[in-house]
């Protein structure tokens, strides 16, 4: 049988850790045949760490085969000790009267300590996904933060942003989710985010064609999936958290196991790819096989479509301007 690998979650006691840490045990994410074993991280707080172990006691109890260890930490530089995948979904929520910039601070300091620590301690091929919001920004200030790391381990999820255009198209087509193929979403995981059905298909036919209704496409599509986290914290009370740890479970079961010739979004380092200054941590669609990801290169841009890349680049090149002198 496969030896174990070291998976690592941070924020491993909030919503999302409680949505992910079974599915991840269970294989989900790695496959039925791969033992894991887990490295959870949350802050020092004593109740933080009192939730961690009630969690981990849940996850005993299901007694899950390939859960072949686990282990709670609160310092980040034990937490990611050898660890193979690290999934960064910890991170301070803004609190009430706090300003843009505050927000951009505290957490660029979590994910500065967190980037270092992954340099020091983390296995060189660390395939390393940030959830914690703002994603991209997070992830960018890691990368940077771990120079002796290759920049394209690191990436922020746009997952959540593929999966809900995914489902608006299905609705709107009348067809299955599964039979969807070559959507992507560009950009910043925000309401800028660009999700761009223009070359998408189902079985074969256009669904630009099929759906032939650019006023819904711009006002009802853009806006519904751009503004789709703020409905779910409307109608539950609560941020999207099952939907969120889903879609990480697609993000790194893909990039590990290949997404077998489909398009998928993610967050990832710019090669400066469709202009896009290199580094810029931007959503792109990519394809991905044996453990890595290659960018859709050579795709035709309108003049809508980069007014909407140009928007969701400049809210990225903004936050980054903003936290650069930390890093
Ligand atoms: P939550 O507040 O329920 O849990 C977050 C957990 O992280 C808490 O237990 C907290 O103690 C822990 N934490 C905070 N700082 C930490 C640190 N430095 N190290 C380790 N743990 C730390 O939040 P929830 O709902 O689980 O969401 C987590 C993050 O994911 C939020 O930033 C949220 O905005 C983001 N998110 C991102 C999405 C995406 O598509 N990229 C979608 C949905 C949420």
């Amino acid at each position: 049988s496969k030896k174990p690998v070291r998976v690592a979650v941070t924020g491993a006691a909030g919503q999302i850790g409680y949505a992910l840490l079974f599915r991840i045990a269970s294989g989900e994410m790695l496959g039925k045949d791969q033992p894991v074993i887990l490295q959870l991280l949350e802050i020092p707080d004593e109740k933080a760490q009192k939730a961690l172990k009630g969690v981990m006691m849940e996850l005993e109890d299901c007694a899950f085969p390939l859960l072949a260890g686990m282990e709670a930490h609160s310092d980040p530089m034990t937490a990611f000790k050898d660890t193979d995948y690290a999934l960064l979904v910890g991170s301070r929520p803004r609190g009430p009267g706090m300003e843009r910039a505050e927000l951009l601070a505290v957490n660029g300091a979590i994910f500065i300590a967190q980037g270092k620590a992954l340099n020091a301690v983390a296995s060189r091929n660390v395939k390393v996904l940030v959830v914690g919001n703002p994603a991209n920004t997070n992830a960018w200030i890691a990368m940077k933060s771990a120079p002796d790391l290759p920049r394209k381990n690191f990436t922020a999820m746009l997952r959540l942003d593929h999966n809900r255009a995914l489902s608006q198209i299905a609705a709107k087509t009348g067809k299955p989710v599964s039979s969807i193929e070559k959507l992507c979403v560009w950009g910043n995981h925000s309401p800028t985010m660009y999700a761009d059905y223009r070359f998408a298909t189902i079985e074969g036919q256009s669904v630009k064609e099929m759906i032939n209704d650019e006023t819904w496409n711009r006002e009802v599509f853009l806006p519904t999936v751009g503004k789709r986290g703020a409905a779910i914290i409307e109608a539950r009370g609560l941020s999207s958290a099952a939907s969120a740890a889903n879609a990480a479970i697609d993000h790194m079961r893909d990039w590990a196991l290949g997404s077998n010739g489909r398009w998928v979004t993610m967050g990832i380092p710019s090669d400066g790819w469709y202009d896009i200054p290199k580094d810029t941590m931007f959503g792109f669609p990519v394809v991905c096989e044996g453990g890595e990801y290659k960018v859709v290169e050579g795709l035709p841009m309108d003049d809508f479509s980069r007014e909407r890349i140009a928007i969701t680049l400049k809210e990225l090149l903004d936050e980054q301007a903003a936290v650069k002198h930390l890093v």
